[in-house]
C-alpha cells in the first residue's frame, strides 16, 4: 500500500478540478439559477431534483439525497474507491498524486517506468540504426505505414539475437533484476535472454503517458504473431488500453472512442485521420476497459469483424456493457464486411467512407432487439411472449433510470403490451432507497443545535465571522459533536477558501466521517441574514446546553432520575462513581 494523500493535497486539487465539469462530462447540465441541475444518476425520476453548485464544489439530490465533493462523484458514478477517484481526478487536472511517507510505503514503481521508457527509446533508436533495420522499416513499409506515424506511436525494432536490450541497458544486477520485473526478459531455464527478439515492437502507454508495455509483430508469418508483455506490476492486459492516451492527446474533449481489436489498426486509422481508436490487447472488453472509456467520453463504437465469430464477441462485449448503460451514454456496434479489419478497410477505403461507417453503426438498443426478434416468430402472440421472455434479462441487468425505462418501453412496444409493466424490477437501488427514507425522518425532526451549527458552517463556511462573535463556553463541553464543531471552526479559520467539498473531505478517513457527510446533505438557500441568524441561535443554544449540563447536581438526585446528558456530565465530573451503562458520547 502506498502512502496516505495529504490533505493540503485533496484541497488543492477540489480546488483546481470544478465539479460542474466532472459531472457534466457524465450527467449533461443545465444551468438553473445559480447552480445547475440534470435528472438524477441516482435514482430514476422525470423532473430533474440533482444540482450542483459551483460555488460550494458539491452535488446534491432532493430526490434521493445522494451529495458529495466530485470525488464523491466519482467513486459513487464510476464506481471508484477513493484512492482511484482522487487519481483519476488529478490526472484530468495535471497534478501528480503525492503520498506520505508511511510505514506502509509499498515498493517504489519509478526505477520500473524509467526502465521501461529507455527500453522503447532503445527499440525506436534500433529501428533506425541497427543493420537489420532496413528489414524492418520494409517491413513496415509493405504494411503501408509512414516514418510519420510509426515515430508518433513511438514504433520501435527489437532486434535479433538474445541479449541486445539486456546487454545495452543491464549494466548492473539491479538492472538486470529489473528488466526481469518489467517482462523485458525472461528466464525460462536459469538463462536469462530478450523477450522481444526481432519484433517490430509498439509501446503500451497507460494514460498519463507512461510506458507500461509492449506488443510485439514478427515481420513475417512466424507463430505467436504478435507476443505482448506479460503481467507486471506496471502492466495489467485487461485494464489496459492500446492507444488510449495518443487519443487524449490528440483531443483532450473526445466524444467518442472506437475500439478496435489489433495495433496495426489503431495505428492505420490514426495515419488516415481517425484518432480515437483503442484497442483491447487480444482480450475481451472487459468492465474496466469500458470504465476508461466512460471516464473520458460518453460514446464507445464496438468494431468486429462481421463474420459469426464478430457476432458472438460484440454480443459478449454488450453484455459486459449493459450493467453501466444510462442515459447520456452511448454504445454502438459496427460491424465490417468478411475479411476486413479497420487497418485494410481503412487503406482501401479512406477516412471518409471508414467515418460514415462509424457514423452508421448500429446502437446497442437496435443490436439487442435484433439478436433476440430474430430467434422468435414475431407474428404470432407466443413468439411475441417468448420475446419478452427472452430480452427481460438482459434488460434487468440495466441499472435503473431513464435508458432502462426506454428499454424497457421499447420491448413493450414491440411485445404489443400497452400499460405495460414488464420492467416489475424498476426501483430505487438499495442504498438510495434507504437515504430516502432517512431524509423523510431528517426533514420531520428538527436537529439538534450542535447538528445544525454543523451544517450550516459545511455549507456556507464563510459564516465562521458570526459564530467568532457569539461567545465560545461550549467548546469546554467535551461532546463528539462540539469537537466537530469546534475543529471545523478552527479549519476554515486557517483555511477561509477551503469550500464544502474540501471541508468534508478533512474528515473522509475519521470515524465520524458518515456522520458529517449526513449532515452534509442539508443545503441552506436562505438569505445570507438568516444564516447568520440561525448560526447564532444555534450557538446560542449550545452554549445554555452546556450550561445546563455543567451546574451542579443536588446531591441527593438518584442517577435513575437523570437525563443520559445529564448522566453524561456527572460521570465526567466524577469517574467511576456512577455505574451506567450509557456510553453514547454524541451530542444529538
Ligand atoms: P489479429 O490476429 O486479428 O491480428 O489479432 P491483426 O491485429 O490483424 O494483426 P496484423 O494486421 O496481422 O498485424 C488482433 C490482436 O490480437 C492480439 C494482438 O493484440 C492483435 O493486435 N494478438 C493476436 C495477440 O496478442 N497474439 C497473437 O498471436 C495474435
Ligand atoms: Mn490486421
Amino acid at each position: 500500500m502506498p502512502g496516505k494523500i495529504p490533505s493540503q493535497f485533496i484541497d488543492e486539487l477540489l480546488n483546481r478540478v470544478d465539479v460542474v465539469e466532472i459531472i457534466n462530462r457524465r450527467v449533461p447540465l443545465k444551468k438553473a439559477g445559480r447552480d445547475f441541475q440534470a435528472c438524477c444518476p441516482f435514482h430514476d425520476e422525470k423532473t430533474p431534483s440533482f444540482t450542483v453548485s459551483q460555488s460550494k464544489q458539491f452535488y446534491h439530490c432532493f430526490g434521493c439525497a445522494a451529495h458529495g465533493s466530485a470525488i464523491g462523484f466519482l467513486m459513487e458514478y464510476d464506481n471508484l474507491g477513493f484512492v482511484e477517484a482522487v487519481e483519476e481526478l488529478a490526472e484530468s487536472a495535471g497534478m501528480e498524486v503525492p503520498r506520505e511517507a508511511g510505514h506502509d510505503q509499498g515498493p517504489d514503481l519509478r526505477p520500473l517506468f524509467d526502465l521501461m521508457d529507455e527500453a522503447s527509446r532503445f527499440y525506436q533508436q534500433q529501428l533506425r540504426h541497427h543493420p537489420e533495420s532496413p528489414r524492418a522499416i520494409g517491413y513496415l513499409k509493405s504494411r503501408g505505414l509512414t516514418g510519420e506515424i510509426a515515430a508518433k506511436f513511438h514504433v520501435g525494432y527489437a532486434p535479433p539475437g538474445w541479449d541486445n536490450l539486456l546487454s545495452a541497458l543491464g549494466q548492473d544486477q539491479s538492472t538486470i533484476e529489473r528488466l526481469g520485473q518489467c517482462g523485458l526478459t525472461s528466464e525460462p531455464e536459469g538463462k536469462r535472454y530478450d523477450r522481444f527478439r526481432d519484433r517490430i515492437v509498439f509501446p503500451i502507454h497507460d494514460t498519463r503517458g507512461r510506458v507500461i508495455g509492449f506488443g510485439g509483430r514478427v515481420l513475417g508469418d512466424d507463430k505467436p504473431k504478435y507476443l505482448n508483455s506479460p503481467e507486471t506490476p506496471l502492466f495489467h492486459k485487461g485494464r489496459e488500453l492500446y492507444g488510449l492516451h495518443e487519443a487524449r492527446r490528440a483531443n483532450n474533449k473526445l466524444q467518442r472512442l472506437l475500439v478496435v481489436e489489433g495495433y496495426m489498426d489503431v495505428v492505420a486509422l490514426a495515419q488516415f485521420g481517425i484518432l480515437n481508436a483503442v484497442a483491447t490487447l487480444g482480450t475481451a472488453t472487459t468492465q474496466d476497459h469500458l470504465g476508461l472509456i466512460f471516464r473520458t467520453c460518453p460514446e464507445v463504437v464496438f468494431c468486429f469483424d462481421g463474420d459469426r465469430a464478430g457476432k458472438d464477441a460484440a454480443w459478449k462485449a454488450l453484455q459486459t456493457t449493459l450493467p453501466i448503460m444510462r442515459e447520456g451514454r452511448e454504445a454502438r456496434f459496427l460491424f465490417l464486411p468478411d475479411g476486413e479489419d479497420p487497418d485494410t478497410l481503412v487503406r482501401k477505403e479512406g477516412q471518409e467512407a471508414f467515418e460514415q461507417r462509424i457514423d452508421d453503426a448500429l446502437p446497442l438498443s437496435e443490436f439487442l432487439f435484433q439478436q433476440l426478434t430474430r430467434q422468435v416468430k414475431m407474428e404470432t402472440i407466443d413468439g411475441r411472449a417468448h420475446l419478452a421472455e427472452l430480452a427481460k434479462p438482459h434488460l434487468d441487468r440495466l441499472p435503473p433510470g431513464l435508458f432502462r425505462r426506454m428499454m424497457y418501453q421499447h420491448l413493450e412496444g414491440l411485445v404489443g403490451i400497452r400499460d405495460g409493466h414488464l420492467d416489475r424490477g424498476e426501483r430505487q437501488p438499495r442504498d438510495v432507497t434507504r437515504q430516502a427514507v432517512n431524509r423523510q425522518s431528517f426533514k420531520s425532526t428538527r436537529p439538534t443545535p450542535i447538528r445544525l451549527a454543523i451544517a450550516l458552517l459545511l455549507d456556507n463556511p464563510h459564516l465562521v465571522n458570526t459564530a467568532d462573535s457569539v461567545e465560545d463556553n461550549w467548546k469546554q463541553w467535551d461532546t463528539t459533536g462540539t469537537q466537530i464543531l469546534s475543529q471545523l471552526l478552527e479549519i476554515i479559520r486557517s483555511q477561509p477558501t477551503l469550500n464544502k467539498a474540501a471541508l468534508l473531505e478533512r474528515w473522509r478517513d475519521s470515524e465520524h466521517f458518515s456522520h458529517l457527510n449526513k449532515l452534509a446533505e442539508h443545503t441552506f438557500n436562505l438569505p445570507e441574514m438568516d444564516q447568520e441568524t440561525e448560526l447564532r441561535d444555534a450557538l446560542v443554544k449550545i452554549n445554555s446546553q452546556y450550561r445546563k449540563e455543567s451546574r451542579p447536581l443536588p446531591g441527593n438526585l438518584k442517577p435513575s432520575e437523570l437525563s443520559e446528558t445529564e448522566l453524561e456530565a456527572l460521570k465526567k465530573r466524577y469517574p467511576g462513581s456512577l455505574d451506567t451503562d450509557s456510553d453514547d458520547k454524541s451530542a444529538d
